[in-house]
């Protein structure tokens, strides 16, 4: 279908997907792997090696995230395979007196291609601004990385029917200055707080509404064939057993896993689930 048809669409129907996943077979589907402050070094290079080989033959875009110190360990584990690599969280700060942070350039220069931006647990663990979140999205699109920025709501907020006010908040905030360019390095991770770590997923349709919303905040700022490609990913509770349903769900292009990610087996099992619900909807 056309553009210019989807951008009708759009503007006709606000309740509809903005561009259908079966018009992108471009939306390559993604699955992040988390690790947040877990792994020892020889666990990391481990696990790292049995993603590598794990992910040989998907089609799966796969990404994992490990804390800072294995960064590099992990860029030897991975090398010559098909899995990327970035890191948790990065400086705002190019470099100098800035005490225990860690720049982009640094993440580059261990052989980096990704950085997560606005985790939750940084946003509301560390008090992150969404300013600063959308100053950091800056930073490592400076620096050539390509960047998980992830979005979502409280459970209060929630209750309160203020989810897509807060993914529309924490995106305008992140993505003010951000060319439409640029968008092609971004993937969006709506991960709803309530549902991090805790064994409780949003259901297909919740996340599914949300991801939508999300697509139509990214079509107010920038033009369809710039949104269009955007991956919009899901985070919170991910494991073997519930990944199929949630990722069959259209505007679902994918996750980002924590928990289950810790485990070569289980996230192996979530990327072959991830690559067999999004073929049903792409083809
Ligand atoms: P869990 O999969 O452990 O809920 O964590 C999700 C997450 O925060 C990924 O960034």
């Amino acid at each position: 279908m056309p553009h210019e048809v989807a951008a009708r669409q759009i503007a006709t129907n606000e309740e509809e997907p903005l561009y259908s996943a079966a018009m992108h077979p471009a939306r390559r589907p993604f699955v992040g792997g988390n690790w947040k402050m877990n792994t020892s070094r020889q666990g990391a290079i481990d696990l790292a090696r049995a993603v590598a080989t794990g992910i040989e033959s998907s089609r799966c875009e796969v990404v994992i995230f490990p804390p800072f110190p294995w960064l590099l360990p992990v860029a030897d584990a991975v090398n010559r395979s098909r899995a990327a690599f970035g890191a948790q969280d990065l400086s705002v700060e190019a470099q100098g007196a800035f005490t225990g942070q860690v720049s982009a350039e640094m993440i580059v220069d261990c052989g980096a291609t990704w950085a997560i931006i606005g985790h939750s647990e940084r946003r509301h663990g560390l008090a992150e601004s969404p300013e600063l979140c959308g100053a950091k999205l800056r930073r490592a699109l400076d620096a050539k990385l390509s960047a998980v920025l992830c979005v979502g709501e409280t459970w209060e907020e929630r209750s309160a029917g203020r989810t897509d006010e807060i993914n529309r908040m924490q995106l305008d905030a992140a993505l003010a200055g951000v060319p439409a360019e640029a968008l092609a390095r971004i993937v969006v991770a709506y991960e709803p707080v309530w549902a991090i770590g805790t064994g409780r997923t949003a259901t297909v349709d919740d996340a599914d509404a949300a991801h939508r919303a999300i697509r139509r905040f990214l079509g107010n700022r920038y033009a369809p064939a710039a949104v269009e490609g955007v991956r919009i990913i899901y985070g919170g509770s991910v494991n073997a057993g519930n990944a199929r349903s949630l990722f069959s769900a259209p505007e679902i292009d994918g996750g980002l896993i924590g928990g289950a990610s810790l485990k070569a087996a289980e996230f192996l099992s979530i990327v072959a689930a991830t690559e067999l619900a999004t073929a049903s909807t792409r083809s």
